[in-house]
């Protein structure tokens, strides 16, 4: 039976992504219902060709995971707009593969709670965390001794080290994915991965001293897991988001797929380094993110949402994202993460704070 499936933020890049790997397996895949915020014309040419329903506009993916039913949704949408359908999908029995890593940020005891209370996966589409995933298959629980996510650095791993008149273009301008303004400008200042330690804390039940950083700028090796007997297994592919996609929607089967694969005598070498606290400050931020209560998580995902559309419309310079993270931090109200609704509250905190 093809797997009844869901693509909110079909439009997007990880969306486009979605649809290439269902076109290549027709007789795998039957998608029910596709989103989008804006791109209307295109969101309806996709669900013409794939035979689903449209949803477009606010609330849309919301609304596509209410009136469908399907045994998994891929939810690829922006920073908080992917939290409501997440739970959505999840009380309805749906498994989630989920890109909009901000969901476990904000939200991650919630969520996980909530898919193991229904009995329902959260399958991550993040490369980092599909190769931690695709390392464990077949770990018994407790054997993991250290996870290891590794980061591309970025367009200014290396050049100037004074950032302060970085142009969007220049931020867009990622060496190994081509991705949606918002993650890549997160890529470039390296919040993605504090945010990546935080959804592999909560994805793998780690604690967040387990989870190691390292700078691999061919982003070949997209993670590594360190087992309690000193092994350590690494997940390799070229640098192309479909590969994970695919896992996710196929697991825990692997569909063949007509891909580049990886040539390691053409490649050479491969080459790792600590991440520099000083070219990429936001960093330091992962502390705040996993603090064990109150709201700071979800201000800080929020705060970086505000900042990246600050900088994306031109209002604020590069290097004034991370002071706005700081600030909504350093006053942030006493909210504990208990319901959606509290984190919403912090979320609109934040946006009200830093837009006065
Ligand atoms: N791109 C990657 O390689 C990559 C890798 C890892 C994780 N991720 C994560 O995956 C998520 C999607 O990233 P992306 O690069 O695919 O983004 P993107 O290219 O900007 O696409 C976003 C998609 O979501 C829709 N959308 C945007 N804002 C929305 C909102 N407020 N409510 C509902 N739908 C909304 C967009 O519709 P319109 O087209 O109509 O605007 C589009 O379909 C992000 O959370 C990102 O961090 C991405």
């Amino acid at each position: 039976m093809p797997k009844r499936t869901i693509i909110l933020g079909a439009t997007g890049s990880i969306g486009s992504g979605a649809v290439d790997v269902v076109r290549s397996h027709p007789a795998d895949f039957d998608v029910v219902a596709v989103s989008a915020l804006r791109s209307k014309d295109r969101c309806e040419e996709i669900a013409a060709e794939l035979g689903a329903r449209a949803y477009v506009g606010e609330g849309a993916a919301l609304r596509a995971v209410e009136e469908n039913d399907a045994d998994v949704c891929l939810v690829a949408t922006v920073g908080v707009s992917g939290l409501r359908p997440t739970l959505a999908a999840i009380e309805k029995g749906m498994d989630v593969a989920l890109a909009t890593k901000e969901v476990l940020v904000m939200a991650g005891g919630l969520v996980m709670g909530r898919a193991r209370a229904k009995g329902v996966r959260i399958l991550p589409v993040d490369s980092e965390h599909s190769a931690v995933f695709q390392c464990l298959q077949g770990a018994r629980g407790g054997s993991v001794a250290k996870l290891t996510l590794t980061a591309s650095g970025g367009p200014f791993l290396d050049g100037p080290a004074d950032l302060s008149s970085v142009t969007v273009e220049q931020a867009l301008r990622h060496p190994r994915w081509a991705m949606g303004p918002k993650v890549s400008v997160d890529s470039a200042t390296m919040m993605n991965k504090v945010f990546e330690v935080v959804e592999a804390r909560w994805l793998f039940d780690v604690p967040v001293d387990a989870v190691e950083v390292v700078v691999h700028p061919e982003s070949v090796v997209h993670s590594l897991v360190t087992f309690a007997d000193g092994s350590t297994l690494a997940q390799l592919c070229p640098p192309d988001m479909r590969v994970p996609i695919q896992y996710a929607l196929s697991w825990p089967d692997r569909l063949p797929a007509e891909r580049a694969s990886l040539d390691l005598a053409a490649l050479g070498a491969l080459t790792f380094r600590r991440p520099d606290p000083d070219r990429f400050p936001c960093l330091r931020f992962v502390r705040e993110a996993c603090v064990a209560d109150g709201c700071a998580p979800a201000v800080l995902a929020a705060a970086d949402e505000w900042a990246v559309d600050a900088f994306l419309k031109g209002r604020i310079r590069y290097t004034d994202m991370a002071k706005a993270v700081e600030d909504a931090l350093a006053n942030a109200p006493r909210i504990e993460l208990t319901s959606p609704e509290a984190v919403y509250e912090a979320n609109d905190w934040t946006w009200k704070h830093l837009s006065r």
